[in-house]
């Protein structure tokens, strides 16, 4: 392997959130952290010389991208998803987050309803919430350890709830699912019928595990792709959170505009200049990084795979399509809530993000981010087995 993932770096010091704030967070001290959703390797090493030149140059002015930062991005949705945006349709924000509170925002009225598929990535009540609009569930239903979207409750809440836009997670946060053409198809024509706005977060499309094809919301949107936002990013896919890029798509001008003016409200103008630096770097050369991260993924989810089942066997783990997160059901335990958390941080020692912030039908569940060095990976499977 030409990249490093073996090796243990000190992240502590660093004002990591993952690291670094496990007391103003209520946690001990000394617990092993596998919660937030960065990775603990470094980034590629094309985009620590792309951020090194510009660091060595040492001045960071005002930062804007000309056309070849749009047509990289493009480049790598169609060398990778076999769908090339249009490159007029990019709009930057800092985050994902930041995009889809602005889609809420641009999109939608105060009081009108939004769904989601819980148990879904916490920040999408927030985002519904703080903008004062109505959230509507509609829960994934988990058969045998897959989790499927229930059709008959989505078209059926669109339709009582009068719901305006729907933000889909694709892949799903923290299930796992990588959705299949006829799942998207399907979610498309109820939508378009009702005239439903939909954002799809697909920030996870590049961590996709084994065979599994990520396909963009856009390429089977029809009609309804004027009725679209596309939320990417190469954040997860690259290590580079904290530099804070996402890279929008939004094919119809009008919504571009609407999204454009809410981003124009908040004041936010120019880019991170490090952030964009990254990002180009990131889609430009990080690809054959990219294959062995995945690769040594895969022998992490491996790992969870056959430790839980030899000594874990109350534990069930759902198999996920793509992520690095492992989607754990400790209902088996017979545990309640404050038993459960008991058992996880003070017994394991380990900082994990419980499956209940995830949505009611989280609970018992506990999310593992497990991009990590497998040695450390190892440790924290052992401290659930036997304590810490
Ligand atoms: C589905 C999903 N969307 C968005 C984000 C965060 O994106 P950002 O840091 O760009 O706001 C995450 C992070 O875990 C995520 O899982």
């Amino acid at each position: 392997m030409a990249y490093d993932f073996d090796t243990l770096i000190n992240r502590k010091g660093t004002d990591s959130l993952k690291f670094d704030f496990a007391a103003e967070r209520g946690y001990p001290g000394d617990v092993l952290p596998l919660w937030v959703a960065d990775m603990d390797f470094l980034a590629p090493p094309e985009v620590n010389k792309a951020l090194e030149a510009a660091v060595s140059h040492g001045i960071y002015g005002y930062s804007e991208v000309k056309k070849d930062y749009n047509e990289t991005v493009c480049s790598w949705f169609e060398n990778n998803h076999g769908y090339r945006p249009d490159e007029k349709w990019l709009i930057k924000t800092p985050g994902v987050v930041f995009a889809l509170a602005t889609a809420v925002k641009a999109l939608t009225e105060k009081g009108d309803s939004v769904l989601i598929q819980p148990p879904v990535y916490y920040p999408f009540y927030e985002v519904i919430r703080d903008n004062e609009r109505k959230i509507v569930e509609n829960p994934l239903k988990e058969i045998d350890g897959h989790y499927e979207i229930d059709f008959e409750d989505f078209e059926r809440k669109i339709e009582e709830e009068k719901v305006r836009l729907f933000i889909l997670c694709s892949p799903h946060n923290p299930v796992g699912r990588v959705w299949k053409e006829w799942e998207l198809s399907k979610i498309a024509e109820i939508c378009l019928k009702n005239e439903v706005y939909v954002v799809s977060d697909e920030i996870h499309c590049d961590l996709l595990i084994g065979d599994n094809r990520h396909i963009p919301f856009l390429k089977l949107a029809g009609e309804l792709a004027d009725r679209t936002v596309v939320c990417t990013s190469p954040s997860k896919s690259f290590n580079i959170a904290g530099l804070q890029v996402a890279n929008n798509l939004i094919p119809n001008a009008i919504l571009r505009r609407r999204f454009a003016k809410e981003i124009d409200k908040t004041g936010y103008s120019q880019h991170n200049i490090l952030g964009l630096v990254a990002a180009r770097a990131a889609y430009e050369s990080g690809g054959p990084w990219l294959t062995e991260c995945r690769k040594y993924l895969a022998g992490n989810l491996e790992l969870i795979r056959s430790f839980v089942k030899e000594k874990l066997p109350a534990v069930r783990l759902i198999e996920p399509e793509a992520t690095y997160f492992a989607w754990l059901d400790f209902n088996g335990l017979g545990l309640d809530e404050k038993q459960l958390d008991d058992y996880i941080i003070n017994k394991a020692g380990l900082w994990l993000d419980s499956g209940r912030i995830f949505g009611e039908s989280g609970k018992g569940f506990e999310r593992i981010a497990y991009a990590t060095q497998r040695s450390r990976l190892l440790e924290a499977l052992n401290r659930l087995a036997n304590g810490k």
